[in-house]
């Protein structure tokens, strides 16, 4: 899959691309069927809300997952990764958030790479988020919101959070997304299980919690380019990658 020259400007001038249709039902299906599986095992990459319940997160489900490991080397996630980068990629995170219907918590606004610089040490923003819909998103099940063009500000100054959720995470003070606001509003794209969005690692975002009755499962794959891999390994390989070698990608039917 290769990016038009609109979408390529869209993330350039945006921070994020949304592109609809880029798995079909049947790839998405086989994806969904291996979730019940991974929420079973009693692992530490498999996270929860709050309650100590409901499935947060996923982390590293492609070590977990022959689906999510041929995912994770898709070329319809790493090819355009590697046209917006300019360049070879690793994967810096691999992670499923649940969102589960009625239980899933927020995220507070922040910038991945607010976290990636602070506890990771990667030099730059030189990485972006893959965001594959694995259900329907609707305004009523927490979708992602971002602030259109905030990663032309850098990297903002942030505090790490390790109360609000049951995730530690280097948040942005309201004030300063108030003024972000000000200037590029708030947008939350809503589209069908299959959807993608790929986004700026510096592009401020977080999203609502989900009261609805519906699951909004999304699988995040982190990309970043080889050159700016990270320094510092204070953070568990399960969360923050090590192996910084370029992905090489599968074939594009293998979930046929
Ligand atoms: C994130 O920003 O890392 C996750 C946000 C979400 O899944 O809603
Ligand atoms: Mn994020």
């Amino acid at each position: 899959m290769k990016l038009s020259a609109d979408q390529i400007k869209s993330f350039k001038e945006l921070g994020y691309v949304f592109i609809e249709n880029v798995f079909d039902a049947d790839e998405v299906r086989k994806m969904n069927d291996e979730l019940p599986k991974m929420y079973s095992l009693d692992r530490e990459e498999v996270q929860k809300e709050k309650d100590g319940k409901a499935i947060r997160t996923v982390f590293a489900a492609h070590t977990l997952s022959n689906v999510y490991s041929d995912l994770s080397r898709h070329p319809r996630i790493v090819k355009p990764a590697m046209q917006l980068l300019g360049g070879e990629v690793y994967i810096h995170q691999f992670k499923i958030n649940a969102k589960e219907a009625f239980d899933g918590d927020l995220w507070q606004w922040h910038q991945d790479y607010g976290t990636w610089k602070n506890d990771d040490e990667m030099p730059e923003g030189l990485a972006l988020n893959v965001g594959l819909f694995l259900d329907d998103v609707t305004q009523f099940n927490g979708p992602l919101n971002f602030i259109p063009r905030s990663h032309r500000e850098g990297y903002i100054e942030a505090k790490h959070d390790v109360t609000t959720t049951s995730y530690p995470l280097w948040t942005i003070n309201n004030e300063t997304i108030s003024k972000l606001v000000d200037k590029g509003g708030i947008i939350a794209p809503e589209g069908k299980a299959g959807s993608m969005i790929i986004f700026d690692s510096t592009l401020v975002h977080g999203s609502p919690s989900n009261m609805s009755p519906w699951n909004r499962t999304i699988v995040y794959i982190s990309l970043n380019r080889t050159s700016n891999y990270i320094r510092k390994f204070s953070r568990p390989d399960y969360i923050a990658h090590r192996d910084f070698t370029p992905i090489t990608c599968v074939e594009d039917s293998c979930f046929k």
